[in-house]
């Protein structure tokens, strides 16, 4: 196989490799630290099959289980999911009240193998708003697995990236008010700490299934020199092999943080 001079084959040589081929090569190389994903597409996989759309966010609760395990077995620091915006409680009211329920059995359902593998769940979002039960269910896990060195998992619900940016600005606007910073003082620094992902760094690779070209305000201030790879595969068809591609093809790419 022709090797390009990263060491990784060409484009067409990836569509040759299965998944554990994919997972060869990309150990081979060095890894991204934060892989983010806008996990896209369950309701067109339902209503394609002639499901209703719930259907399809229960076959999306599969495929987030799998590539969890994808990026623990990888070796990766940190995986963002983003499971629900806040724009999302426009859904009508049913499709919303099932994610609701189907959210809060799997956080339930993972703790163990969370624990097995040392992996330990974040939350970003607003707390406020989100329904007391999967509230309670989400502490407890993120409680839970605190102290797990493993793989992060962040979990982006009830998030919204202007929302975030929003409250990064009150939190530093009270700040210069109670006169512990000065406004000229203000620095990429004191925003990025002001962040839900705070100690989190930015995503490298950011994954879009079901082929929107869209960010959807998904991690706004993070993603300024993320690379983005999306996937018209539909979220609930989405696999390890697609996960381990993506990471290969990012491994091939230059980035240049505006210089040469
Ligand atoms: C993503 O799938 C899951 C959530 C937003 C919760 P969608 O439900 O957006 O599926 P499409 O985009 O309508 O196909
Ligand atoms: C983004 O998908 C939100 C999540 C994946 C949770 P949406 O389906 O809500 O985004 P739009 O509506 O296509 O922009
Ligand atoms: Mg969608």
């Amino acid at each position: 196989m022709a090797l390009k001079p990263t060491g990784l084959p060409p484009q067409a040589a990836l569509d040759a490799l299965g998944e554990p081929e994919l997972l060869e090569l990309v150990r081979t190389q060095p890894l991204p630290e934060h892989v983010a994903i806008i996990m896209d597409g369950n309701g067109r996989w339902a209503t394609r099959r002639g499901f209703p759309r719930v259907a399809g966010h229960r076959e999306g609760v599969k495929t987030a289980r799998a590539i969890f395990r994808a990026a623990d077995t990888l070796g990766l620091r940190y995986l963002t999911l983003y499971a629900f915006s806040t724009e999302n409680w426009t859904r009508p009211e049913d499709e919303v009240s099932t994610l609701m329920s189907l959210l809060e059995r799997a956080i339930h359902e993972e703790l163990p193998e969370l624990m097995s593998r040392n992996a330990r769940l974040r939350v970003l979002g607003r707390p406020n708003g989100v329904p007391a039960g999967i509230r309670r269910g989400l502490d407890h896990v993120v409680r839970e697995t605190r102290n797990n060195t493993g793989l992060n998992i962040l979990m982006a619900f009830n998030y919204g990236g202007r929302d975030e940016l929003i409250d990064a600005f009150r939190a530093l606007a009270r700040r210069v008010q109670a006169g512990e910073l000065k406004p000229e003082e203000i620095s990429e620094e004191h925003i990025g700490r002001a962040l839900y992902t705070a100690d989190i760094p930015d995503p490298d690779l950011l994954i879009r299934t079901s082929g929107e070209m869209r960010v959807s305000n998904f991690l706004l201030w993070q993603i300024a020199y993320t690379e983005l790879w999306i996937t018209p595969t539909l979220w609930p068809d989405f696999g390890p092999a697609h996960f381990y591609r993506a990471v290969a093809e990012f491994q091939g790419r230059t980035r240049r943080f505006g210089g040469v």
